[in-house]
């Protein structure tokens, strides 16, 4: 039977009033910037699914690399019992993992999709039939209620997600994260490394344009969601690397000078012609850096495991 629990922690409406607190924030400052988590509609899921295979963006067969040839090393030196995951999505890559963690009893994605989670659920317990299966519809970046679950306890955030954070919601995410932890058990987080700048800006601006489509698709998201009435065409896709804080920042620049409506929010939005909107920002890391980060959250990294051409990295960490 597949059979699991879901936990919904997300009070009804809670997105819809994050989406107009975040938009009415980001487009009346100077410069104007959104939070990448809005991309993610059913149509920017599947665009970033799109990007995940193009030749140009390694991230994803990269870390898949280190989880393949690392999976049962991460299993033996954790010893996890239960398996949590945040920003699970379809739980794709975790399937690597649970394939080598013989012990695993339970494992509890955390997701603010319920459609996703209900999804992996589903098929990770026919696949894994003995193994208990949890699903919390949650915002990881917010603190986390868990359910009982036995220790040890592996927490995972892959993806280089972390990435697409601020510096200052990264040490209050990892904060939280560390308050998840008891001790004896273990953090593993996925970062994309520093590199080439041409390596880089190419994984962010593909020959294909799938980027550039799922950069434009969150003002898609607007229109829908807000009644706004951006005309994406007027806008071009930006990806560039910034040397000192050594993250890639994609941007959406207008075309010409005009005025976007957003009618949800009572609010006339005026785009001077070449200005640009700040959409996401997606850090790259050094094993220093990492090593800092989650020092200064009371972890202690103890492995650092990157992929064949050391692209990325999957660190893991316990509490200090
Ligand atoms: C995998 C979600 C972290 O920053 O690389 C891909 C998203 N943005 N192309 C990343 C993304 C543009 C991505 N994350």
């Amino acid at each position: 039977m597949a059979e699991f629990e879901l936990t919904r922690t997300l009070r009804e409406g809670a997105g819809r009033d994050a989406l107009r607190a975040d938009v009415l924030h980001g487009l009346t400052r100077m410069p104007k910037t959104l939070p990448p988590k809005w991309f993610y509609d059913a149509r920017g899921s599947e665009l970033f699914d799109e990007i995940t295979r193009l030749p140009e963006y390694y991230p994803t067969r990269a870390e898949r690399e280190i989880l393949l040839s690392r999976a049962s090393g991460i299993a033996a030196a954790t010893g996890a019992r239960t398996l949590i995951e945040l920003g699970s999505g379809s739980s794709d890559k975790t399937r690597h993992l649970l394939d080598a963690f013989e012990g695993l009893e339970a494992y509890i994605p955390v997701d603010v999709s319920e459609s996703a989670l209900r999804g992996a659920a589903r098929a990770l317990r026919r696949e894994h039939p003995r193994l208990a299966v949890h699903a919390l519809v949650a915002d990881f970046t917010a603190p986390l209620a868990l359910p009982a679950a036995p220790g040890p306890r592996l927490v995972a955030f892959l993806g280089g997600t972390i990435g697409n954070l601020l510096p200052a919601e990264r040490g209050e995410f990892l904060a939280s994260v560390r308050a998840m932890l008891s001790p004896g058990d273990f953090f593993l987080l996925g970062t994309d490394l520093v590199k080439d700048e041409r390596v880089l800006v190419t994984a962010y601006d593909d020959a294909a344009g799938v980027t550039a489509r799922f950069n434009k698709n969150v003002l898609s998201v607007l229109n829908r969601e807000l009644g706004a009435d951006f005309d994406p065409g007027t806008f071009e896709h930006v990806a560039v690397w910034d040397k000192k804080e050594e993250w890639i920042e994609m941007r959406l620049r207008s075309l010409v000078e005009q005025t976007v409506k957003v009618p949800a929010l009572d609010l006339a939005v005026d785009f001077a012609a070449g200005e640009e909107l700040r959409t996401e920002v997606s850090a790259k890391f050094r094993q220093d850096g990492v090593r800092e980060e989650v020092r200064a959250a009371g972890m202690r990294l103890t492995h650092w495991w990157t992929d064949s051409q050391g692209r990325f990295a999957l660190s893991l960490s316990t509490v200090s």
